[in-house]
């Protein structure tokens, strides 16, 4: 017991920020690890996951959300998020032994004190980082619970690159979408979304009305729209919906990471008088509030198409603690595709 470390290294927030993230909103502490209670293990983490939404929980009018697993944070806080670790030390009745690897919510550190009844064991053997960490049961719980996909429809993803997105485009297609859309920040990034993803035409946010595009890429319209952004793609999206049209509504990054200050506020004018029209169902959803269960059909689904070669779990991974504010910043940014990984 000796050799085990005495502190853990953990990111921290040294200031609210205001507009764009830099380094210096962060600090690397050193705090010392605590003695094991009962149910505690220590872990060792191996990697986490960077996520967009604490670019909004860092801000100064930051609150709790309901269906946000990420605490408000203020300065000095410790930032967590779903992480996987081996246990290295384990109490007797905690169930977990020394050697196990466990997926957990205390990332952002190098070593933690968790929970037991709060860890998830994995197969080391068949261990893939951006299987657990990322967002493709996200994607297939909104799919296939928040809406649903009817063979030959045509489904719009926006932000189609991003954690969610990467796999959303991709599933929609397993599901049997006859054809793909997806929206992104920049033309390189679009051509990868066509060539990696499979994406048949992606949007640009390039200063060309969003409308104007998806009606090109969409002559007929669309049927599902699986919504990150909101703003102007929800408005595009409401005018091009065919009859029965389903929208599902995961989030909102024109709020989160608007450029002057990041907020929970995504105001968006819509033609409200489409919806009676054309029977368009809206549908705000939240995997892991209503549907956590879906997490393991997910899994089983992913083998299975990663057995067939038809799947891709695009990843983006910095290397050490050190640079995970950096991968923060430029996740923000939108630099980087599919789910953001840092691995220590
Ligand atoms: N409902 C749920 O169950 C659930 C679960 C997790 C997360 N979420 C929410 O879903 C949303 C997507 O999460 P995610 O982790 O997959 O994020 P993400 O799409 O990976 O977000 C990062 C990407 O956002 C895009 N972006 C940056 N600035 C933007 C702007 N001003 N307008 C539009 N897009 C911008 C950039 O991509 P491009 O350059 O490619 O556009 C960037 O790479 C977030 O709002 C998140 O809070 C929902």
């Amino acid at each position: 017991m000796d050799s085990l470390p005495r502190v853990s290294r953990q990111v921290t927030l040294a200031a609210h920020p205001e507009g764009q993230l830099q380094s210096a909103h962060f600090t690397l502490v050193e705090t010392p690890l605590p003695p094991l209670g009962p149910h505690q293990v220590l872990l060792r983490n191996r990697w986490f996951r960077i996520s967009v939404s604490t670019r909004l929980m860092a801000s100064r009018e930051a609150k709790e959300i309901k269906g946000i697993p990420f605490p408000a944070l203020k300065p000095g806080d410790a930032l967590a998020d779903a992480a996987i670790g081996e246990v290295i030390a384990a109490t007797p009745d905690s169930g977990l032994q020394a050697g196990d690897t466990v997926l957990h919510s205390l990332g952002w550190r190098d070593y933690a004190v968790a929970d037991a009844r709060q860890c998830t064991v994995l197969q080391r053997e068949r261990l893939e980082p951006a299987a657990y960490l990322g967002h493709g049961w996200t994607a297939y719980a909104a799919l296939t619970r928040g809406t649903h996909v009817n063979r030959g429809d045509t489904v719009f993803v926006s932000s189609g690159a991003g954690a969610i997105g990467s796999m959303a485009g991709q599933i929609a297609r397993r599901l049997g979408a006859g054809q793909v859309i997806g929206s992104t920040g920049s033309p390189g990034k679009a051509e990868w979304m066509k060539r990696s993803l499979g994406y048949d035409a992606v949007i640009v946010r390039d200063g060309r009305p969003i409308v104007t595009q998806l009606a090109e890429a969409a002559p007929g319209g669309i049927d599902v729209f699986v919504d990150m952004v909101g703003g102007e793609q929800l408005t595009a999206a409401v005018a091009l919906a065919r009859e029965g049209a389903r929208f599902v509504i995961l989030g909102a990054l024109i709020a989160e990471l608007n450029a002057e200050g990041s907020t929970s506020i995504a105001p968006t004018e819509i033609d409200s008088f489409q919806l009676p029209i054309k029977g368009i169902t809206l549908r705000g959803y939240s995997a892991c509030e209503d549907d956590p269960g879906a997490f393991d059909e997910w899994m089983q689904r992913l083998n299975e198409w990663r057995h067939e070669g038809t799947i891709h779990l695009p990843c983006t991974t910095f290397s050490g603690l050190d640079n995970a504010p950096k991968a923060l910043q430029e996740a923000c940014a939108g630099r980087l595709k599919g789910v953001v990984l840092v691995e220590l």
